[in-house]
């Protein structure tokens, strides 16, 4: 689960990035999070990883305190999350295998546990047949693909996506939604940040919109109409 209370955070700059945010994310909920450019969704998620801690207020993520832990109770939080961003992230000198097996072996899983469990996320995402290849040779959207299948190799509880279509065209972008939805489907808490409109109205959700660091929406079905608040 995933609980925002009172959250505020401020950067050393003086932005007051958010002003105040009560969220809480039920295991097994699908939500998006929406919201103009710098209203604060990105903050969000780095106070949902440890990235970064809130100024006051409380986040409770997967039974951790992130607001009061210590910096080396951060790997444990991470275990049971997947990340996944905008710009992929993947290391290109690595194949698309070695870039997923990687994210088993750092926490010391076995061979042929990781043998196993690569080849299954990889045909889960759809990318199995391009396991020898580096992430140079794959498009936008397959990189993506590659990258949810590391944020999933751990068999993590909550998948956190930060603007992961804002690399890819429409038709691509709609694809990585469903591969989510699916991901969803299978049990996984998945909470999607993102700012594209005609994205989130095709699909039946909750969705959480935030403007100016304050939650300003959270409904299910479609974006909110700036005009209706
Ligand atoms: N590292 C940082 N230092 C100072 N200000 C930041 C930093 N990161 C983000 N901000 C500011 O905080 C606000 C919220 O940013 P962010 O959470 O990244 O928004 P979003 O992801 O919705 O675009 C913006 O005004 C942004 O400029
Ligand atoms: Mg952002």
């Amino acid at each position: 689960m995933i609980r925002l209370t009172d959250v505020y955070h401020s950067y050393s700059t003086g932005t007051r990035a958010l002003r105040g945010v009560d969220l809480t994310i039920e295991d097994g909920e699908f939500v998006f999070l929406v919201g103009p450019s710098g209203s604060g969704k990105s903050t969000i998620v780095k106070l949902l990883t440890g990235e970064l801690r809130p100024t006051s207020g409380k986040v409770l993520v997967n039974e951790f305190h992130t607001s009061k832990m210590k910096q080396s109770e951060v790997p444990y939080l991470r275990r049971t999350l997947g990340v996944v961003f905008q710009d992929f992230r993947l290391i290109e000198r690595k194949t698309v295998y070695e870039n997923v097996a990687f994210a088993m072996r750092i926490i010391g899983a076995s061979p042929k546990v990781i043998k196993k469990r690569v080849s299954y996320v990889l045909d889960l995402v759809g990318i199995l047949h391009k396991a020898r290849r580096k992430p140079n040779e794959l498009s936008g959207g397959e990189q993506q693909r590659v990258a949810i299948a590391r944020a999933l190799v751990n068999n993590p509880s909550v998948i956190i996506a930060d603007e992961p279509t804002g690399n890819l065209d429409p038709d691509r972008s709609l694809e990585i939604m469903m591969l989510l939805e699916k991901i969803h489907s299978l049990g996984t808490t998945v909470l999607v940040v993102t700012h594209e409109r005609e994205l989130v109205d095709q699909f039946d959700k909750r969705v959480v919109a935030i403007d100016g660091g304050l939650i300003v929406s959270d409904k299910t079905g479609g974006y909110y109409r700036y005009e209706e608040i």
